[in-house]
């Protein structure tokens, strides 16, 4: 049987993980490999459900958001007699290689894969929340800030018209990547993230002094991972007197068109995933630092502490008042 590698999405989807599933297909078809689509992260492994993937089935999907393999929480895979079934029909269908596309959870399996089950895996960070470890990008970043700050800079025609303040949420489990960053190209008075402890009080003493120098609207950004936006909406409104509404961005954050940046990016890091299974690499977490392709073993990343960036708080929180 004609060696092959295969290639799933895990965990949650992020706009870009098609443009990596393009750039895997195509480079294993040119290095002489068939190419396996699992279904479903790795459920598609547990039941069999795996397509064959030629270059003209991953056309027309760079540009597409969600992922053309669909994407699952599988809980069984947290189990070795299952991780040892995926890897008995990986051996099945003569895949030598796996490639996994999601976030931390999906290469804990992977690296189960490769420990218990013998597969040579190798993960590209694709998540939104950018809380990988071993690389400064993750795909889908990109596109779900821009996304977001889209949808800012439309409740700020409407805060501006009623002199409101829009407390904004946006995602992140555990992480303010995204908001941090969205707060400060939005401008918003301020951003509430689970990296900072946050005083309420000072946040709303902040709006109330820039009220008095005629200010009449405000933008406040809350990472979902604080798990506070409502209390925060209320103790704004209860504070400052000003009329406080809370806007949940939600899912829209992991759909759309990918942006240039992800879609380079996802590509760049498909292409060295396929690199490093040719290489009979295993067990490796591909990544960006410097703008530069990387590698790192899975465990090494897993364990890995990502630096917050302090500096940029700070100068997100001193440029709004
Ligand atoms: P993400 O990959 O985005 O972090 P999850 O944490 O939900 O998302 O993980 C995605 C999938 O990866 C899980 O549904 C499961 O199949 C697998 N997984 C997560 N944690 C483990 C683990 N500790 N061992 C094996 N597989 C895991
Ligand atoms: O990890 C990406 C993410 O979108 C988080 O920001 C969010 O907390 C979570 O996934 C939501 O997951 P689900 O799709 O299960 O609602």
């Amino acid at each position: 049987m004609q060696k092959a590698i295969g290639v799933l999405t895990s965990g949650g989807d992020a706009p870009g993980m098609n443009a990596a599933v393009r750039a895997v297909t195509r480079a294993a078809i040119s290095r002489g490999y068939r190419v396996v689509g699992v279904k479903r992260g790795y459920n598609g492994l547990l039941n069999g459900e795996c397509v064959e993937l030629d270059q003209r089935d991953v056309s027309d999907i760079i540009q597409r958001g969600g992922t053309i393999l669909c994407t699952a929480r599988c809980l069984e895979f947290k189990e070795e007699k299952y991780i040892k079934i995926a890897a008995e029909n990986c051996r099945n269908m003569g895949v030598e290689g796996l490639v996994v596309i999601g976030g931390d959870g999906s290469f804990r399996g992977a690296a189960d894969l490769s420990r218990i089950g013998g597969i040579r895996c190798i993960g590209i960070p694709g998540t939104i929340d950018n809380d990988i470890q071993c690389t400064e990008y993750t795909i889908g970043y990109d596109t779900a800030m821009n996304t977001a700050l889209e949808m800012i800079d439309k409740l700020r025609d409407t805060s501006q018209s009623h002199d409101r303040c829009s407390v904004v949420e946006v995602m992140g489990r555990h992480a303010g990547w995204i908001a941090l960053n969205v707060a400060m190209a939005s401008g918003a008075i301020a951003c509430v993230i689970p990296e900072v402890p946050y005083d309420i009080n000072k946040i709303a003493e902040k709006i109330s002094k820039a009220h008095s120098t005629e200010k009449e609207h405000f933008i406040v950004v809350v990472a979902e991972g604080v798990e506070k936006s409502q209390e925060i909406t209320d103790q704004i409104s209860k504070l400052t007197g000003i009329e406080t509404r809370l806007t949940v961005l939600g899912h829209v954050q992991r759909g759309g068109m990918p942006t240039v940046r992800d879609r380079v990016a996802a590509s760049r890091m498909g292409y060295h995933a396929v690199e490093l299974i040719d290489q009979g690499q295993n067990n490796r977490v591909v990544g960006m630092v410097h703008n530069k392709i990387i590698d790192v073993d899975i465990q090494e990343a897993l364990s890995m502490k990502k630096p917050f960036d302090m500096q940029r708080y700070k100068v997100c929180d001193e440029i709004t008042f």
